[in-house]
């Protein structure tokens, strides 16, 4: 059986940092699966389908054939044969990702794709779902979670080095809409397993966070 790792929470609770640098520490293959919910709502763009309609995101999300390879330990997405990787982090998909991510259809695919990467791989996944539906039997299980403001406040910052403008405010609404749709979708919401650890990253570095989460994992590998 091979070794997993799930990590779950909000959008910016730092997931995808603590992730990689943990799979990173541990030699374990890091599988973003947002970059997977994003990747269907590219195609879902490009086909022009009206996300308001649930009967046409089920119709449009079958001919995406959505696949991840990794060069040089990054993760690329492949949708239909393609890297889709530069458009994935836009904040139209960003939005729409949230919204195709609640319908039936979209998820069965991805959820299955997840699981047979996790069938033979040792990884660190991380996502929404993954401790309570994806990886129901991952051996560590972590629920990281910050504060909306903290949250805003890494987003803002990390716009504004990139030299994008934005108010933080307008980041915090944006916030709470995409916790708000995440939780209480009626699909796979997104919620703390019972059986994971919950880590509040609001006034933690980096650093505290990946510490913490290694030892715990470090802990399971040997016990195993
Ligand atoms: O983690 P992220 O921001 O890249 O995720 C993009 C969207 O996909 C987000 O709105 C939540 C959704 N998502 C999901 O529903 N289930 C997952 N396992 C991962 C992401």
């Amino acid at each position: 059986m091979s070794f997993c790792i799930a990590i779950d929470g909000p959008a910016g609770a730092g997931k995808s940092t603590i992730a990689r640098r943990l799979a990173g520490k541990m030699q374990l293959v890091y599988v973003d699966t947002g970059a997977m919910y994003r990747a269907m709502a590219y195609h879902l763009l490009l086909k022009g389908t009206d996300f308001d309609n649930q009967d046409e995101i089920s119709r449009d999300c079958q001919d995406a054939d959505i696949s991840i390879v990794y060069e040089n330990g990054e993760q690329i997405v492949l949708l239909n044969g393609e890297n889709v990787n530069p458009y994935l982090r836009s904040e139209a998909v960003s939005e729409k990702a949230s919204v195709s991510s609640t319908n039936g259809d979209v998820r069965k695919r991805l959820v299955l794709l997840q699981q047979k990467l996790a069938e033979h791989t040792d990884l660190v996944m991380d996502g929404r779902d993954i401790g309570t539906c994806v990886l129901p039997h991952a051996q560590l299980k972590i629920y990281l979670t910050a504060s909306v403001h903290t949250r805003a406040m890494r987003r803002y910052l990390e716009l504004k080095q990139k030299g994008v403008s934005c108010a933080l405010d307008e980041i915090e609404q944006d916030i709470s809409e995409r916790d708000y749709r995440d939780m209480h979708r009626e699909i796979s919401p997104l919620k703390k397993a019972d059986d994971a650890m919950e880590l509040d990253t609001s006034d933690l570095t980096i650093d505290e966070v990946v510490t913490a989460v290694y030892r715990l994992a470090v802990q399971k590998r040997e016990a195993l």
